[in-house]
């Protein structure tokens, strides 16, 4: 399966207003709530390059858009952003996400040098628990009641990695 990660382009909107109305990727990736159109997608491609706090990329298969994968609140100071991803339905369970979360990670770490990503995972989503579990995040804590999901309050899970670095003091090294 031949994968790359590329930019957003005019012709994919078609595409992300799809996923954006997906009810089932937005429950999971706490995503927009409200009816979108044409226009609010446009607007949000118009935001992308002005934005310097977030790369969002186009998973391509063979030429085809199977996913998006994102860095979000990225802080250039302490070198850390949010990550995220969805996978078309039609392209769930073939590897894509893993394959395409792994790319991320290594442009996040290799190309702008970020040292920690961390993710919000609302609690049942267990297809993304393993995934991210298997690109060596750890579970760091429980957001309570932080999203309001079918009509009631859930947990979120906080999961994180760091690349090891000189200097850093952790909680358990502390005095
Ligand atoms: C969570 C999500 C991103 C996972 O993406 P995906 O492409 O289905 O993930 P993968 O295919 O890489 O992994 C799913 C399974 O396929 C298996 N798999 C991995 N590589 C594979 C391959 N080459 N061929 C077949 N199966 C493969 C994995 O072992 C994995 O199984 P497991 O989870 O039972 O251990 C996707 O389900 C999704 O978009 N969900 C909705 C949005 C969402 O939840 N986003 C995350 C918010 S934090």
């Amino acid at each position: 399966m031949q994968l790359c990660l590329r930019s957003v382009c005019q012709d994919d909107l078609v595409q992300t207003l799809k996923w954006h109305s997906d009810q089932e990727l937005s429950r999971l990736t706490g995503g927009r709530r409200l009816p979108i159109t044409e226009v609010d997608e446009l607007a949000w491609y118009s935001g992308l390059s002005h934005c310097r706090d977030q790369a969002i990329l186009i998973v391509d298969q063979g030429g085809e858009a199977v996913g998006l994968v994102g860095l979000y609140d990225i802080d250039w100071v302490a070198r850390t952003a949010r990550s995220g991803l969805m996978v078309d339905p039609q392209h769930q369970d073939a590897g894509v996400g893993t394959q395409a979360y792994s790319m991320l990670i290594d442009y996040a770490e290799n190309s702008l040098g970020l040292r920690r990503l961390w993710a919000m995972i609302v609690v049942g989503n267990e297809a993304s628990l393993r995934l991210h579990d298997r690109l060596g995040f750890e579970r760091e804590g429980v957001l309570r009641q932080h999203w309001f999901v079918d009509g009631a309050l859930a947990d979120v899970n906080v999961v994180g990695r760091c690349t090891p670095a000189a200097g850093v003091v952790r909680q358990q090294d502390a005095p």
